[in-house]
């Protein structure tokens, strides 16, 4: 549609119609019926504010905040606002960073610089942690030790106990859960951990914002925050459950020695002295102000409101999914995930059995975009949906799609793959994976148009294939993906 660098420049109406007119091929990330990657409030106006507030500082640069103040004040504002959330108290300190992942890997860095006496530092999590756990280890060359799970997909501080040796680092555990939305047993992994004199973060960055709100409806889940003694830090996003736009999280530490090994200080080259608290020097103020406005737009009062609608929402759709022959929850929904299964694992499934992959394209087909998981660990593949405030006005005509769905999933049967392929997932390994042989499975498996609005035989494969392969595999495939624009070429 567009080249990045035309020869002359383009008059700005035309570049705002195109940029609408690319976004129209996007998953909608408003209106209610989009379970990953959004997270809408559904507010009128909200985006507007924003979007104004984000233009008012998109060029303050956060690498000085003596040379702009206003970003300063911003932040400073915005780690009180999340520590008065989370049971901090005046030692409480933190950083604003671009996301989770930052948040989590500056978590484990600021463990590892804390322990100069371990050479072979080592950070242990339960198998539900998020991924960006393993990213931070390989980054920061920090052991994982990965501790399974309980029946109920929460982490045992028994367990966890085991794991931990002198050169453990970090402990970390989730409150809730990406994948299922549980909360881990914070107070009794806390207890452990400060015990043994280590270090303990609590993964907040899903829910941290809304599981407060949560706890004050009077939903029974437990202690999670600094209320509870032995958590050292916790990570929450702003672009998460406090609907700010993206590129904002916020890493908490119990008080100012926890955090100072967080930051990287070089004084060695003669340019200025480099002092940063997170990943990135140079960084837009734009994200920092839209999550600002869109905290002080809704307020306190206004999250309670859009956790009890969530609640609402999360109600409706998993009392649609117990009520369907063939599915059940993987977990309860107790915070604002619902997390399904089928009766049979695709592999074993019956021809009459919902094929889950199936399910979710037939579920997109009727408007509702959710995500697969793979099976993993002895976990069976599920459909995860996160839910927000938007859901509460949709989620009433989930049912009927539901069915809808999973009549359509039943008529289809389960993918069948050829054998060579199924073959293939089994026995191949990671080294055995070029571009060139993926770009041959990416036409077999009907991806090369760059229609992915039927996934259910690239599902079916990828749940095959031992969690390496997989990697191996979807790494290609984005690397076939990402290619730069022929340049003087239009693309589409
Ligand atoms: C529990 C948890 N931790 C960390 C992350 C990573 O956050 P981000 O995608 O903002 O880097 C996520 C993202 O979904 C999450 O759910």
């Amino acid at each position: 549609m567009f080249e990045a660098l035309p020869a002359k420049g383009v008059p700005g109406d035309q570049i705002l119609a195109e940029l609408q007119q690319l976004r129209s091929a996007d998953l909608p990330t408003h209106g209610g019926r989009l379970f990953a990657y959004v997270y809408d409030p559904a507010l009128d106006g909200l985006d507007e504010l924003a979007r104004a507030a984000h233009a008012i500082s998109a060029h303050v640069n956060g690498l000085d905040p003596t040379a702009f103040p206003s970003l300063l004040a911003m932040e400073n504002a915005l780690v009180g606002a999340a520590a008065g959330l989370l049971g901090g108290d005046e030692r409480t300190v933190g950083s604003v960073t671009s996301g989770g992942t930052e948040s989590l890997i500056l978590a484990v860095k600021a463990a590892r610089d804390s322990r100069p006496d371990v050479t072979a530092p080592r950070l242990v999590v339960p198998s539900t942690a998020h991924a960006a756990f393993a990213k931070a280890a390989h980054y920061l060359r920090v052991a994982l030790d990965v501790v399974p799970v309980g029946a109920d997909l929460r982490a045992g501080p028994a367990a966890l106990a085991e794991a931990i040796g002198p050169d453990t680092v970090l402990v970390a555990a989730s409150a809730p859960s990406y994948a299922h939305g549980v909360v881990d047993p914070i107070p009794a992994i806390a207890a452990v951990c400060a015990e043994r004199g280590v270090r303990f973060h609590v993964d907040a960055c899903f829910g941290g914002w809304v599981l407060p709100y949560l706890r004050r409806l009077g939903a029974g889940l437990p202690a999670f925050d600094f209320s509870v003694p032995g958590v050292t830090s916790i990570s929450v996003d702003l672009h998460k459950y406090a609907y700010a736009p993206k590129g904002v999280s916020i890493l908490l530490h119990r008080d100012e020695a926890l955090r100072l090994p967080q930051y990287f200080a070089y004084a060695g080259w003669p340019g200025y002295t480099m002092i940063n608290p997170i990943i990135s020097s140079t960084r837009s103020g734009g994200p920092i102000a839209a999550a600002l406005a869109t905290l002080r737009h809704i307020g306190d009062a206004g999250y309670l409101e859009l956790a009890a609608e969530t609640r609402e929402a999360v109600t409706l759709l998993a009392d649609a999914v117990t009520a369907t022959p063939g599915l059940r929850l993987a977990a309860p929904p107790e915070t604002t995930v619902v997390c399904l299964t089928s009766d049979a694992a695709p592999a074993t499934a019956a021809p009459t059995a919902v094929d889950l992959f199936v399910l979710a394209d037939e579920l997109a087909a009727r408007g509702w975009h959710t995500q697969p998981q793979m099976a993993y660990a002895g976990m069976p593949p599920t459909i995860h949906l996160t839910v927000t405030a938007s859901v509460r006005a949709t989620a009433p005509g989930f049912a009927a799609d539901l069915a809808d769905a999973v009549a359509a999933a039943r008529a289809a049967g389960p993918v069948a793959l050829p054998a060579p392929l199924l073959e293939a997932a089994a026995t191949l390994t990671p080294e055995q994976i070029t571009p060139g042989l993926i770009a041959g499975l990416a036409e077999t498996l009907g991806l090369g148009g760059g229609d992915f609005s039927r996934m259910a035989a690239v599902n079916t494969l990828l749940n095959a294939a031992p969690p390496a392969l997989r990697e191996a595999l979807l790494t290609c495939f984005l690397s076939l993906l990402q290619r730069p624009a022929p340049a003087g070429q239009e693309v589409g």
